[in-house]
């Protein structure tokens, strides 16, 4: 598989970083484009103490990247904004409202928007962890606007039924969740069993 990774300016970033980390060790991905928007950096340094956008990755993924390319998201001409490219499929992790209606209203004006506007009309999935509390109309109005042009709006609201006793946890069950529904099920994932 060759994915498309983008993290915006919501809160949740340690869910991204689990997403990249994940990804990284998935054999069955030979390619992960990513993205951070400008705004993402801020929270970084504010959730996970990372800061710069220099080595990015390696400060993520706490070793140098063996998959995973990173591009800037004013390149506009970047190989993920062509349809053209070969891709499984996109992922904004955590999703923020701006992002989410840039996306839903076609702006296409950064490579996030860009990559994920291409994704939706090359009819490839595209999963917006949308991250905010809480909703007004106008961002409601977004989700149905995405959801309508083929998006699937997965809300970063992380499951309690399996107990997760840290942050960590918490986020690396809720990106498995997303990478079982880009076909990509995880080993350790929770499975609620309840006759068991
Ligand atoms: C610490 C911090 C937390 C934020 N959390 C959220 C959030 O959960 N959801 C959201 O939509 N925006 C959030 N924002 C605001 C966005 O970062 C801001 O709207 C930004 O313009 C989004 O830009 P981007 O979509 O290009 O990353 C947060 C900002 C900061 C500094």
């Amino acid at each position: 598989m060759n994915l498309t990774v983008a993290l915006t300016g919501a809160s949740g970033a340690i869910f991204g970083r689990e997403l990249l980390l994940v990804l990284e060790a998935d054999s069955r991905v030979s390619r992960v484009h990513f993205v951070a928007s400008e705004n993402s950096l801020r929270v970084l340094a504010q959730e996970l103490g990372v800061s710069g956008r220099t080595d990015l990755l390696d400060k993520l993924l706490g070793a140098p990247p063996t998959k995973t390319i990173q591009h800037a998201d004013a390149n506009i001409g970047a190989s993920i904004a062509s349809g053209s490219h070969p891709s499984n499929g996109m992922i904004v992790l955590p999703c923020s409202m701006g992002t989410l209606a840039a996306i839903a209203n076609g702006l296409a004006n950064s490579l996030i928007a860009r990559a994920a506007d291409v994704t939706l009309k090359e009819r490839r999935p595209l999963i917006l962890c949308v991250r905010e509390t809480p909703f007004n109309r106008i961002h409601l109005r977004n989700m149905t606007l995405a959801a309508e042009a083929g998006a699937v709006i997965f809300p970063v609201i992380p499951a309690f039924y399996n107990r997760p006793t840290d942050s960590t946890e918490m986020a690396r069950q809720f990106v498995y969740r997303v990478l079982a529904h880009i076909g990509l099920p995880q080993n350790g994932a929770y499975i609620w069993k309840p006759e068991e």
